[in-house]
Formats: C-alpha cells, structure tokens, sequence
C-alpha cells in the first residue's frame, strides 16, 4: 500500500480528488462500459466532493458514465430525513454534478427486510462488475465504512451494531444528542471494499492519528479494519501531517521510500 502525507486536510482532500478525476479520465467510460465509484460520507470527503465539483463545473470532468455504490447508510433513517446519508450525498455532491439518477446506488434504510437489501446491494455491485475505485473516510477507532472492530475481513454487505463510541462520536450530526443516533446500520462489508480493484482512504485530523498507527504499526488485525489495506494490491492512505503524528519515524521513512522508489 501507499501512505501520502499532505500537511493540510485541504491539500490531501485535493490530492485524491485529483488521482479519482485521472483514474475516471483514464478509464474513458461510456453507458456500455461505465466507471464504477465506491463513495463514503462524513466530514472527512467533503474537500474532495467540493474539488471534483469544480472539476465537473471547469468542464474537465465529467460522471455521466459514472456509477456509485455509497458504502453504508443508519438503519431507520428515510432518505429524505437531513441526518440521512442519502441526504448527505444529494446535498454535498450529487445535485452538484451530471451523474444519472439511476446510477446512483445507497442502502435502504427503511427496507423492510434489511437482510435482503444487503444481498441486493452486493447483487447489484456484481451486475455492475465491480467497483474500480473504492473511497472511504476512518472512523477513530479504525472503522471503515461501518465495519467496526472485530467485523470479519472476509465480511459483506451487512446490518452492523454500531459501538458505542461511535454512536458517541457521531451524535455530533444529531445535535449531540446521542439517544437519536441510530444503533444499527446498512453497510458494505470489509471484503466488499477490498474486492474494488484501487482502494483510497482518507485521514484527517488528530482524532484519527490513533487509528493510522495502529493500522500502519500494528499487526493486521480485525481489531482496526483499517489495517486491512495492508492487504490490499493497491491502496493508497491519504493523510494530513495531524493524522500521521503517532507514526514513528521508521514508518513514515518507509512509505517515503516506497514513493520516492
Ligand atoms: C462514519 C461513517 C464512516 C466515516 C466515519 C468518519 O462512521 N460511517 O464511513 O468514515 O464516520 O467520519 P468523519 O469523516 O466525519 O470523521
């Protein structure tokens, strides 16, 4: 795997809206052979929303031939409630560009039979031919997507118990108030990013430098799923230099060697 280090959240957030935009361009896709994005939500993306925002609205970019697969979504939660991250999604990015509304994919989290919802979204993943470009943001505790610890590496598309610490972490976007998180969701499952053929995660901040040391320095463990892009054939960890200030000075002078090689 790769780690690139930005000094800012800003400069990194472009950094990977820059490697998505040429991996899009690269690919050349048409309606018979379209891109396929694995997107996340959060706080963490929203730099690179904005940035392949302008890229669409400077004429350089375009998501027509685009297809998403969104990684997760709260259980109980409409699509149209704000707090959704079908809202998120619309409000932050979609509306923004020329992507077509039939191409865009998010867990149900109102399905009745959330079980099957989650046999259908990697059904739909297979039909689609997999995903070429997974993103993803971290959660402290190292959770990607919603896979918290100990979620199985070999894990699909699934109803998650959220820890309490992130329902604590993300009652931030439910007015702080932790009684209205959700204490389940929909979300893709570990294997389910790690099929994609490039997997990009971002890291932001010092509430997630934990997380990338244990990733990076730690054995590769279901304890921090992070880790699991230690496995991978091409994954690339975007961070901030906050992120990276728990890392020793071997790690980083090991990835440095890996980009400078
Ligand atoms: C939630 C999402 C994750 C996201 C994480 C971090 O738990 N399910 O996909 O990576 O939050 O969010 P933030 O980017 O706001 O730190």
């Amino acid at each position: 795997m790769r780690l690139i280090i930005k000094q800012t959240k800003q400069q990194a957030g472009i950094f990977a809206a820059h490697e998505i935009a040429s991996q899009i361009r690269a690919f050349r896709p048409t309606s018979n052979k379209p891109f396929v994005l694995g997107l996340p939500t959060g706080s963490t993306p929203l730099i690179t929303y904005a940035e392949l925002i302008k890229m669409y609205q400077n004429g350089t970019l375009s998501f027509k031939n685009v297809i998403t697969f969104n990684m997760d979504e709260y259980l109980g939660i409409s699509p149209q409630d704000e707090q959704s991250y079908h809202f998120f999604m619309h409000h932050y990015f979609f509306k923004h560009i020329d992507i077509q509304k039939q191409n865009i994919h998010i867990l149900n989290g109102m399905a009745t039979n959330p079980e099957k919802e989650c046999e259908n979204y990697e059904k739909a993943i297979q039909n689609a031919g997999g995903i070429h470009l997974f993103l993803g943001g971290v959660g402290e505790d190292g959770h990607i997507a919603f896979n918290e610890p100990h979620t199985p590496f070999l894990s699909r598309t699934h109803v998650q118990q959220l820890d309490k610490d992130t329902i604590r972490v993300n009652a931030r976007f439910f007015n702080n108030d932790i009684s209205k998180v959700p204490t389940k969701a929909l979300t893709v499952g570990i294997q389910t990013i790690t099929d994609a053929d490039q997997v990009i995660i971002l890291a932001f901040g010092p509430k997630k430098a934990e997380a990338v040391r244990a990733a990076l320095e730690d054995d590769i463990s279901e304890n921090c799923p992070l880790s699991v892009l230690r496995m991978h054939r091409n994954a690339t960890l975007i961070c901030d230099a906050d992120a990276t200030k728990k890392l020793s000075s071997q790690t980083k002078a090991l990835f440095s060697k890996i980009e400078n090689s």
